[in-house]
């Protein structure tokens, strides 16, 4: 007969003993981080190829698990906290982050309703009316916490749907007779608005993208001349979003100028705010909320910005019940747990079931307070400034560039917020896109740093993000040595 485990948890003394463990083993990857590869050179299907295909049939001791998270998952992991990981927007992961994904764990409860969860309800409310404070909205904006900006931007078109064409809720688009609908980005934009075009119904070329001057803010007067076009030929302009912080450069839009506009055609006014709208909280940077009152929806992401650990962001919407309108169906099995709820947030989203999202953001915000994200954003802020200085003072005498060539590396865009986007020049014109995508290419499989490409004006620039508590002037004088090598390296073997 096989031997049978016994039923139930772990028992008591056994899990304290592998929590001991584990505090250590959390302990030890924060303080080594840097003993790590950023990233690994593998083939996709590297690490599959190491584990057992066939699920399996018999329990196994947690250190044997852990084991192979230490020889198999580690050395398989882009290390998103490591200080010389430049990608995206630079990320971060923090002590408190940790500490409160793990009390979050053992809760592990559902916040679809008040009554499932009246304190993780309450805490939600608490911590969005916090970054609401912080990021100057007026109270009148009320929010949701999903996972991403990309859910956030769905959910706030969809309000614009029914609100521009009242009943698509419950006769859907055709049945409420629709007509075709336009939402208008900058070509800088994210993709999640396509995507939210996409979910919805509305078609993904009916988001029309719209020029952007030569820092890469969206030109609002092509945004009018779009529209006018758009209702002479039939379209029905729903909205706009104006990004504060785009993907690419970090460039924020003509936020007062999109909202007026917005308002002469009565469409709806989106905010993307994810990457950008953390910096509100720096007094220096308040100016970029201007026009931010007149949004109908604005998304802001503490996992980009705010130092939370992802996921955790916030939909914001003037009058929130504007969305809970088109959302809210309370199925009869959970009737009686919704009838004395202020909010039930079940009713803010397509999401029933919800993890307790606020507790490890109340826990960042406790722990750092306003003033210590400030001062980390704006570290991050100096950073970006002084690798772009080095930038511009490049000498191309030190590591030779070809001649002919005055400067190696020149700035791509301005540097905006922690996002510096650079290109290098010391090599023939047409040579430069290949060049540039191959440098970031050899550096990401170095393990030594990690940096990410973009196309602007379709030229292929590198980027670096800083974001991360725990890079330095020294990590980044680093990464800046090693991109200067590699980029001597390639262009002397071309
Ligand atoms: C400006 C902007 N908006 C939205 C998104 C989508 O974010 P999420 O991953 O939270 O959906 C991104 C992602 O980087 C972004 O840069």
């Amino acid at each position: 007969m096989k031997h049978q485990q016994p039923l139930g948890d772990t028992p008591p003394e056994e899990f304290r003993k592998q929590l001991h463990e584990l505090a250590d083993w959390i302990a030890d990857f924060r303080e080594n981080i840097e003993s790590v590869r950023v990233a690994p050179d593998d083939k996709p299907g590297a690490v599959l190829a190491k584990l057992p295909a066939q699920p399996p049939e018999q329990g196994e001791p947690f250190e044997k698990i852990l084991t192979d998270v230490d020889r198999l998952v580690i050395p398989g992991m882009v290390h998103w906290s490591h200080p010389m990981f430049l990608g995206y927007f630079g990320w971060t992961t923090t002590a408190p982050g940790i500490l409160g994904e793990i009390i979050t764990a053992p809760l592990n409860v559902n916040a679809m309703t008040w009554r499932t969860s009246p304190a993780a309800t309450e805490l939600e409310t608490l911590v969005i009316d916090w970054i609401r404070q912080w990021v100057h909205l007026p109270p009148e904006f009320g929010g949701v916490v999903y996972d991403t900006a990309s859910v956030g931007v769905m959910h706030a078109l969809a309000v614009a749907r029914e609100e521009a064409a009242p009943s698509v809720r419950k006769r859907g688009l055709v049945g409420a007779g629709a007509p075709v609908f336009r939402i208008y980005a900058s070509e800088q934009a994210h993709s999640s608005a396509e995507k939210a075009a996409i979910a919805l119904g509305l078609g993904e070329e009916n988001v029309q993208r719209v020029l952007t001057d030569a820092a890469y803010r969206m030109d609002a007067s092509a945004l009018r001349e779009m529209i006018t076009r758009d209702v002479r030929d039939g379209f029905k302009p729903l909205a706009a979003i104006a990004t504060a912080g785009t993907t690419s450069t970090a460039s924020v839009d003509p936020v007062p100028e999109i909202g007026r506009i917005c308002r002469e055609f009565k469409m709806w006014f989106h905010i993307d705010g994810a990457y950008g709208a953390g910096f509100a909280i720096l007094p220096e940077c308040q100016s970029m909320t201007a026009g931010w009152s007149d949004a109908d929806s604005i998304v802001v992401n503490p996992h980009k910005s705010l130092f939370v650990p992802l996921d955790f962001s916030v939909l914001y919407v003037r009058d929130l019940e504007r969305l809970r309108r088109v959302f809210t169906l309370v199925p009869e099995y959970l009737r009686g747990d919704t009838v004395e709820a202020q909010k039930n947030y079940m009713d803010y989203g397509i999401q029933l079931g919800r993890r307790f999202r606020a507790l490890k953001a109340w826990i960042i915000f406790r722990s750092f307070g306003r003033d210590g994200m400030a001062a980390r954003l704006r570290e991050h802020i100096r950073l970006a400034n002084i690798f772009a200085g080095w930038i511009k003072n490049d000498d191309p005498e030190i590591i030779g560039a070809r001649e002919g060539f005055r400067s190696r590396f020149e700035l791509a865009a301005p540097v905006s917020m922690g996002i510096v986007c650079f290109r290098f020049v010391g090599a023939d014109k047409n040579k430069l896109d290949r060049l540039n995508s191959e440098i970031v290419e050899r550096i990401n499989a170095s393990g030594r740093a990690y940096l990410t490409q973009t196309k602007l004006r379709d030229r292929t620039v590198m980027r670096i993000g800083i974001g991360n508590v725990l890079t330095t002037e020294e990590h980044l004088r680093r990464a800046w040595n090693i991109v200067q090598e590699t980029a001597r390296e390639l262009n002397r073997e071309k």
